[in-house]
């Protein structure tokens, strides 16, 4: 049991890659606390994860909204009294060109992605460092924060801030024993991918760009997170870590 009695946060907990998350950290032995805007997702994951004896509650919030996220915490806190993880996962993503993309959309990927990691990374650090027994946040980053991907300007910035935040971050609460690392993944398996796993003649050369040859699954994604939150990782901080079967070395 890895995370026997830590308690955690997952943002975007009740689906794919949060949801994937959540399990693992809960069969691992943590208290898990999954959010985001589904109150059915929320309540179906919250009982696979009881089913297999996880401790969990779910908290219905907007991560955009720092009422929401106040609400988030005080809930954690009045149940279990401390928080140790934090995994800042609930992002969106709808592609469009540039020359297309609304102001409207640039705002709400900018809303729930950077300002969503801002909030509720600066709530839970807040409270980390009056508990004095540091911590670690994950933010949920992605390959797309490092290099960028057509039809994507604006979920592609949302990620390349949240690489920065995540280094800033790190940069001022090391001293506070508290680390900030940022996670990259490749081509996961989700509902935010399948319109393109969906449609035969995009993904098979899409495919090609992997040198792995395959999509990852979010349980690969949360193996990653686990090492992360761990001790096993104590020594490091600011780090964009890439998870992504090799998409990013190869240049063509
Ligand atoms: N799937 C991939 O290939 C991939 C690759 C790199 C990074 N990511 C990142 O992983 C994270 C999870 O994505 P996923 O692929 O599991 O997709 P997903 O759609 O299953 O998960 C996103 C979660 O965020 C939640 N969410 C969305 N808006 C919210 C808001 N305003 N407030 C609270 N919760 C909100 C959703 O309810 C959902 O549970 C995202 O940050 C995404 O950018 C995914």
């Amino acid at each position: 049991m890895r995370l026997k009695d830590s308690i955690a946060l997952i943002t975007g907990g009740s689906t794919g890659i949060g949801k994937a998350i959540a399990v693992r950290f809960a069969a691992e032995g943590a208290k898990v606390a999954i959010t985001g805007r589904d109150k059915a997702a929320l309540q179906a994951t919250a009982e696979e994860i009881a089913a297999q004896n996880g401790e969990v509650i779910w908290i219905d919030g907007d991560v955009q909204l720092k009422s929401d996220v106040n609400h988030m915490l005080d809930t954690i806190l009045s149940q279990w009294g401390t928080i140790d993880v934090l995994v800042n996962n609930a992002g969106i993503c709808s592609p469009a060109a540039f020359l297309d993309i609304e102001e409207s959309e640039w705002d709400r990927h900018m809303a729930i992605n950077l300002k969503g990691t801002f909030l509720v990374g600066q709530a839970v650090a807040k409270v980390l460092v009056a508990q004095e027994k540091g911590g670690s946040i994950i933010n949920m980053s992605s390959v797309n924060g490092l290099a960028a991907e057509g039809d994507q300007a604006h979920y592609n910035a949302t990620k390349g801030g949240i690489n920065l935040l995540t280094m800033s971050m790190a940069l001022e609460l090391a001293p506070l024993g508290i680390r900030v690392n940022a996670l990259c993944p490749g081509f996961i398996e989700t509902r935010l991918t399948k319109p393109l796993i969906d449609n035969p003649t995009a993904f098979a050369p899409y495919l090609r760009t992997i040198p792995m040859g395959r999509a990852g699954v979010p349980e690969e994604i949360a193996d990653v997170a686990l090492f992360m939150a761990t001790n096993d990782s104590r020594y490091m901080t600011g780090h964009c870590l890439v998870v992504d079967g090799g998409q990013l070395i190869k240049l063509s």
